[in-house]
């Protein structure tokens, strides 16, 4: 219930005393209804202030969605289509990554998306045009991080109180979707331990997660392990990035 319709409830009783008046109004939405007003006061539908009220509380989540995903500040405003057309392996990637952007606004069993391919070719730009695309639409609630990062959150609710690894762990592993950027990427130590947590509880909750690295497959099993990237491939759509380096055009004069 919201605090209007709430406070609603008790405005028969408070009519009388705040002088209000029961008045019959017409919505062109609604049609004929009935409301109390101050004397010489126009009545308002009150179906229609619900509905703003619902609209307001529908964007201040979004709002939240969008301050909280993590998406770095470099891509918040990032979109497929401020991608220049570099080559036609391009636009097909870019045509399936939409594509699977749609179903996961409506299908919770997308699958994973894996984004494959060498530095400077927009894989991260592309995960984040997705992850706002899915926030801004949908409403969906999307994480972005790396396995750097999701180590160095887990470590820092180490002795922490109200926080501990387990829950860490749990909340990486319950985004309705979550983006492991870099995902090759990490120091000796825990990290590894900690990306097979999150991938293998996602994997067996079937919730979806785009994985982006450099690597190759093949290199990427010896990086991570078999365990993880048979995983992650599962019902993937898979994109392979072979295109050159936007970082590198203005060097090469392009
Ligand atoms: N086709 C393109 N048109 C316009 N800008 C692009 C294009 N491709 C990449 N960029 C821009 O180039 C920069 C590098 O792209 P991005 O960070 O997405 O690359 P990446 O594939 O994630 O690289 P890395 O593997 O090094 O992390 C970003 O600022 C991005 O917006
Ligand atoms: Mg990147
Ligand atoms: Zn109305």
């Amino acid at each position: 219930m919201t605090g209007l319709s709430s406070a609603l409830q008790f405005l028969p009783a408070m009519v009388g005393k705040l002088g209000l008046t029961p008045a019959k109004g017409v919505c062109s939405r609604h049609g004929e209804f009935e409301s109390a007003v101050l004397p010489g006061r126009v009545p308002v539908c009150m179906q229609c202030v619900a509905e703003q009220e619902r609209v307001a509380l529908v964007a201040s989540r979004r709002q939240g969605l969008l301050l909280g995903c993590g998406v770095p500040g470099r891509y918040r405003e990032a979109k497929f289509r401020d991608l220049e057309p570099v080559c036609e392996e391009q636009r097909q990637v870019i045509d399936a990554f939409k594509g699977w952007v749609a179903r996961a606004g409506r299908d919770r069993d997308v699958g994973n998306v894996v984004l494959l391919g060498g530095t400077g070719t927009g894989k991260t730009h592309m995960a984040c045009a997705a992850a706002l695309n899915l926030i801004g639409r949908c409403g969906l609630g999307v994480c972005y991080t790396t396995t750097a990062r999701i180590k160095e959150e887990v470590c820092s609710a180490w002795g922490m109180a109200g926080r501990d690894e387990s829950s860490e762990l749990r909340r990486f592993a319950s985004y309705p979707l979550l983006i492991i950027d870099e995902v090759d990427v990490f120091d000796q130590g825990p990290a590894l331990r900690m990306l097979n947590s999150v991938i293998d509880r996602r994997s067996a909750d079937g919730l979806p997660t785009i994985y982006i690295s450099n690597q190759d497959r093949d290199r990427l099993i010896e990086l991570v392990g078999i365990r993880a990237v048979s995983r992650m491939l599962e019902s993937a759509l898979i994109l392979q990035c072979g295109w050159g380096d936007y970082r590198l055009r203005s060097l090469k004069g392009a």
